[in-house]
């Protein structure tokens, strides 16, 4: 990789996985894609031109210093089980909502209505590794329509408790077209997961920028 910014790879390339890598590669991240396929990641990462390129899973978690786990919760806990130790001492990114279709045409939560898909994952954690709850605040459409949205950028939240990351966590989200909010430690995850109050799913509703937070807090 040619540049000095952490080396970011993707896993999982279905809704917002793909979102996500589109977004990092407008702005002009090199990045690594890998899914079940290699020749998924392949194809998806010939359409998105020269800064994209495709591994297996665990090549891919090997190569790079911060790992999005652009999977659903129950993917994540396997993946990390499967992969813990080519996991240790990286940055794992979790975009997670712990949720399952209700069978009435939406989706209810699947954990206990106080626990948050976060905390549980910051208790699997392979040594040494540290994690942001991150790009998981936004539905896929919002993630694509506001991302580098003009004149001011739409904000993206985080948590982690391991503030040594927070720059490469904010540089992340800003190269992906967004602004940057850490909302505090992991226990906070609860309020960017979905029907939280900071999610678009939740009380916010929608897209805000960072003016808008202000007054709407
Ligand atoms: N969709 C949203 O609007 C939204 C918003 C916020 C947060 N999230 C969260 O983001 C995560 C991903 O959601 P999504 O909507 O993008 O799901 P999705 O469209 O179903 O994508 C999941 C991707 O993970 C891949 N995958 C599954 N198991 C894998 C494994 N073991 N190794 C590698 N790749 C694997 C799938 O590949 P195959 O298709 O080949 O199985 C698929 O490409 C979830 O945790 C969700 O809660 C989603």
């Amino acid at each position: 990789m040619s540049t000095n910014k952490s080396t970011v790879a993707i896993i999982g390339l279905g809704n917002i996985g793909k979102v996500v890598a589109s977004n990092l590669v407008n702005g002009n991240r090199e990045i690594i894609v890998a899914s079940h396929k290699l020749e998924d990641a392949k194809t998806f990462a010939n359409q998105l031109g020269g800064l994209a390129k495709a591994a297996e899973v665990a090549t891919a978690i090997k190569e790079a210093d911060i790992i999005i786990l652009a999977v659903w919760f129950s993917t994540i806990q396997e993946l990390i089980a499967t992969y813990a130790a080519e996991l240790q001492g990286k940055i794992i990114v979790d975009p997670s909502n712990p949720i399952a279709p209700d069978g009435k045409g939406g989706f209810k939560k699947i954990i206990g209505a106080e626990e948050s898909a976060g905390q549980i994952i910051a208790g699997l954690l392979p040594k040494g590794a540290k994690l942001a709850k991150a790009f998981g605040t936004l539905g896929a459409g919002s993630l694509a329509s506001a991302a580098y949205q003009k004149p001011d950028a739409a904000v993206l939240f985080y948590a982690t408790d391991d503030n040594t990351i927070d720059a490469q966590i904010e540089a992340l989200i800003k190269d992906s077209g967004f602004e940057p909010v850490r909302i505090g430690g992991i226990n906070q995850s609860i309020r960017i997961e979905v029907f939280g109050e900071l999610h678009e799913f939740g009380a916010i509703g929608k897209p805000i920028t960072k003016s808008e937070l202000k007054l709407a807090v």
